[in-house]
C-alpha cells in the first residue's frame, strides 16, 4: 500500500533509494520516483510501472547526478489513475513529499487552496498534501508540519523535503508505518525494515504524532509540543539473506519452502516441559482466565488464520468464539466488555482496518490480545499482549508461511487457555503439544508434493472458474485455497462448505468447473465422499486431499492428495502446502507475476 523511503547521509542516495524501493515494492508497484537534493535544486524522476523501469530511467538520465540526500515511492493507486502525474514525490512551491495512506478530506482543503488561487496537477490526495504543507511553510519546517496535520484526516505517512533545507527529511505519521535508523553511511527511513536491513539490524518505530528529522548523522524526533524524545530500539533477528529471494524463481516459493523453520521458531520458544508456556511473552494468565467468549478479527489471509483458530480454541475450552472480517466488524457497533477477549491476528500489523478494530476493542472496554509478525507494528504496540509469530520478513503478496505459522499461533493459544481454565486434563494437552511439535517435520515432508502438484496444477490452466469445498477445518482451509489461488492465477473460485452446495451453487458445476475437495477430517469424511460424488457426477474433474487413512475408491476423484499420517487437527498444516502448491504452480504456468499480482498490495494501510 505504497512504500516510501528517504535517506540522507555521504553514500550516493539515488542507489540507496533504488535499493529500497525495489526491497518496498511487494506494498504497491503501478509507479515509482525519487526526488533529490542537487547543488541545483530537488531533482524528481517518475516512471509509471516497476522499480526497475526507474531505475533505468534513472541511469539513462541521472547516472552522473551527485547525490546525498533524496526520498523515494512506490504507488499502489487509492486517488488518481496510473500515470506520471500521480507519481510521487509531488511537488508544491518549496515542498517535495511523499505520502503513504489516504487523506480523507483532501477535497475540502482543495477547495480552500483553489480560493487562493491554488490548482494540482494531479489528481492525487497526496498532491493536495504537499500544497497545504507548503502554504504552511513559512522557513521552519516543524512549525510548517505541526500546523498542517492538524487539517488532515485520515491515515498518512510523510517524508518531505524542503528546498531550503538541503540535505534535511522530515517525516511524520499517522496509522502508516515508519522505521528508522542511523547507519556510519547516513540516516534512513522507511515504510518497512526490509528497506533497512541492509544498513542495519536495529531501528525504531516512529511514534505516531512525532516529527522525525534526518540529517547525515542523526535523527532528532519530536512531539508537537517541540520537546525532544528519545525512541524505543528495536532489534530484529534476521538478515539481508532473508529479504532475498537466494535462488528461487518467486518469493512466494522461497517463503513456501521458509515454513520448517518459520514454524520451529514460533512453536518452540512457547514450549516447556511439554506444556504450552506464555512467560517470556510476557502473557498473563490473568488475560484467558475471566472472559466468557472470544472475538477474533482481521482480513484476509489472517481471518483465514483465525477460523481455524476458533475450531481449537472451542474444541478444547468450549468458550464461544466468532470471527468477524474486521472492515465489517468495526461498524457494526459489536457488542464488547470486559469479559471478552479480542483477538487480532496480522502479518504486517499495520492493516488499517485491523488496526480499527482493535482500537474500538479497546475502546470498549474488551481485552486485547494480537498475533502479529511484524515486530513494533502498530497493531502490536497498541494491543494489551502481543504474541509474536516469527516468520522473518514475508514479501510476495500472497501470504504462505505468515498463514501457517499464524495457525500455530492460535493452537498454542487454545492449549494454554484450555490449561488455564482446566477444560481438558494436563496429558491430553501434552499430546496436543507433542504433534504441534511434530508439525514443523511435518510440513518439511510436505514439501516435496510439488512433483506431484505441478502436472496437476497444468490442468488448470485454462480454467475459468473452479470451487473449493470442505466441512468444518476444512472449509475454513478451502476460504484461504481459493483466495490463494483468485488473487496470483486471477482464476475465478470461491469456497463452499460442502454441504451447502446443492443450496444453490451446484448448479454451476459442469464439466468445465473443477473442484478441489478437502476431505481430511474423518469425522466428516462419509459426508465428504458423498458431495465429492454430487459434483462428480455433474461432470467437475475433482482433485481430492485426503488424510494418510482414507479409503478413496478410485472412481471417486481425477487426481488424488494424501497428506502423510497426523492427527486430524493437524491436517491443516499439509493441506495448507498443498493449496499453496496449486496456487503457485498455476499462477506459473499461467505465466504470470507471482509475487506482484495484478491490483493487490500486501500491507493494505488504508481502508
Ligand atoms: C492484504 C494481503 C493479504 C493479507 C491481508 C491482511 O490483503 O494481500 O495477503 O492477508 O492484507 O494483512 P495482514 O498484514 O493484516 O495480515
Amino acid at each position: 500500500m505504497c512504500g516510501i523511503i528517504g535517506f540522507t547521509g555521504n553514500i550516493d542516495a539515488k542507489e540507496v533509494l533504488l535499493q529500497g524501493l525495489k526491497s518496498l515494492e511487494y506494498r504497491g508497484y503501478d509507479s515509482a520516483g525519487i526526488s533529490f537534493f542537487t547543488e541545483n535544486g530537488v531533482n524528481t524522476i517518475k516512471s509509471v510501472g516497476k522499480v526497475d523501469g526507474l531505475a533505468d530511467k534513472v541511469a539513462s538520465v541521472a547516472a552522473d547526478v551527485v547525490t546525498k540526500c533524496g526520498i523515494g515511492h512506490t504507488r499502489w493507486a487509492t486517488h488518481g489513475g496510473v500515470s506520471e502525474v500521480n507519481c510521487h514525490p509531488h511537488h508544491y512551491g518549496r515542498v517535495t513529499l511523499i505520502h503513504n495512506g489516504i487523506i480523507e478530506n483532501y477535497k475540502e482543503l482543495q477547495e480552500e487552496l483553489a480560493a487562493d488561487g491554488k490548482e494540482p496537477v494531479s489528481q492525487t490526495d497526496s498532491e493536495i498534501a504537499a500544497m497545504v504543507i507548503d502554504s504552511c511553510y513559512k522557513n521552519n519546517p516543524i512549525k510548517a508540519i505541526k500546523k498542517a496535520v492538524k487539517k488532515f484526516t485520515g491515515a498518512y505517512a510523510f517524508c518531505i523535503m524542503f528546498e531550503d533545507h538541503p540535505g534535511s527529511i522530515y517525516a511524520i505519521r499517522n496509522g502508516s508505518p515508519l522505521v528508522a535508523t542511523t547507519t556510519p553511511s547516513g540516516t534512513i527511513i522507511a515504510s518497512d525494515m526490509v528497506a533497512l536491513i541492509k544498513y542495519s539490524k536495529d531501528y525504531f518505530v516512529l511514534p505516531e504524532h512525532h516529527i522525525a528529522h534526518l540529517t547525515s548523522k542523526n535523527i532528532t524526533i519530536t512531539d508537537l509540543d517541540y520537546n525532544e524524545i528519545e525512541p524505543d530500539m528495536l532489534h530484529v533477528n534476521w538478515d539481508m539473506a532473508a529479504a532475498r529471494k537466494g535462488g528461487y524463481d518467486y518469493f512466494m516459493l522461497k517463503e513456501i519452502h521458509e515454513q520448517p523453520e518459520a514454524l520451529r521458531n514460533t512453536i518452540a520458544p512457547r514450549i516447556k516441559d511439554g506444556m504450552p508456556d506464555f512467560s517470556t511473552d510476557g502473557i498473563p494468565d490473568s488475560l484467558f482466565s475471566d472472559i466468557n467468549r472470544i472475538i477474533i478479527t482481521a482480513c484476509g489471509t489472517a481471518m483465514h488464520a483465525g477460523l481455524i483458530g476458533r475450531n481449537m480454541i472451542e474444541k478444547l475450552t468450549r468458550v464461544p468464539v466468532t470471527v468477524e472480517i474486521a472492515s465489517e466488524f468495526r461498524y457494526q457497533d459489536p457488542i464488547l466488555d470486559s469479559k471478552t477477549l479480542v483477538i487480532t491476528i496480522s502479518q504486517s500489523g499495520e492493516t488499517a482496518d485491523t488496526l480499527a478494530a482493535l482500537r474500538l476493542a479497546k475502546e470498549n472496554g474488551a481485552k486485547t490480545l494480537s498475533v502479529v509478525n511484524v515486530k513494533g507494528s502498530s497493531i502490536a504496540r497498541e494491543s494489551d499482549y502481543v504474541l509474536y509469530t516469527h516468520a522473518g520478513p514475508e514479501i510476495a503478496v500472497a501470504s504462505t508461511k505468515a498463514y501457517t505459522v499464524q495457525l500455530a499461533a492460535m493452537y498454542l493459544i487454545a492449549f494454554r487457555f484450555a490449561v488455564i481454565r482446566g477444560s481438558v486434563s494436563e496429558d491430553k494437552i501434552k499430546k496436543y503439544v507433542a504433534e504441534l511439535e511434530k508439525v514443523p517435520s511435518f510440513v518439511q515432508k510436505m514439501l516435496s508434493c510439488d512433483k506431484a502438484i505441478e502436472p496437476i496444477s497444468r490442468k488448470l490452466l485454462k480454467t475459468e472458474s473452479l470451487f473449493f469445498i470442505g466441512r468444518g477445518l476444512d472449509y475454513a482451509l478451502s476460504c484461504e485455497g481459493s483466495i490463494k489461488l483468485k488473487e496470483i492465477s486471477y482464476i475465478h473460485s470461491e469456497a463452499y462448505a460442502a454441504g451447502e452446495l446443492k443450496h444453490g451453487t451446484i448448479s454451476l458445476i459442469t464439466d468445465n468447473v473443477p473442484v478441489i475437495a478437502l476431505a481430511t477430517q474423518q469425522k466428516v469424511f462419509a459426508k465428504m465422499i458423498s458431495n465429492i460424488r454430487e459434483v462428480r457426477s455433474r461432470g467437475a474433474m475433482v482433485i481430492m486431499i485426503a488424510g494418510a487413512d482414507a479409503e478413496v475408491d478410485a472412481s471417486l476423484c481425477d487426481h488424488l492428495i494424501t497428506l502423510p499420517p497426523i492427527d486430524d487437527a493437524f491436517a491443516p498444516f499439509g493441506a495448507a502446502i498443498v493449496l499453496q502448491y496449486i496456487a503457485y504452480y498455476t499462477a506459473v504456468g499461467r505465466g504470470l507475476n507471482v509475487d506482484q499480482p495484478r491490483n493487490l498490495a500486501k500491507s493494505v494501510t488504508v481502508e
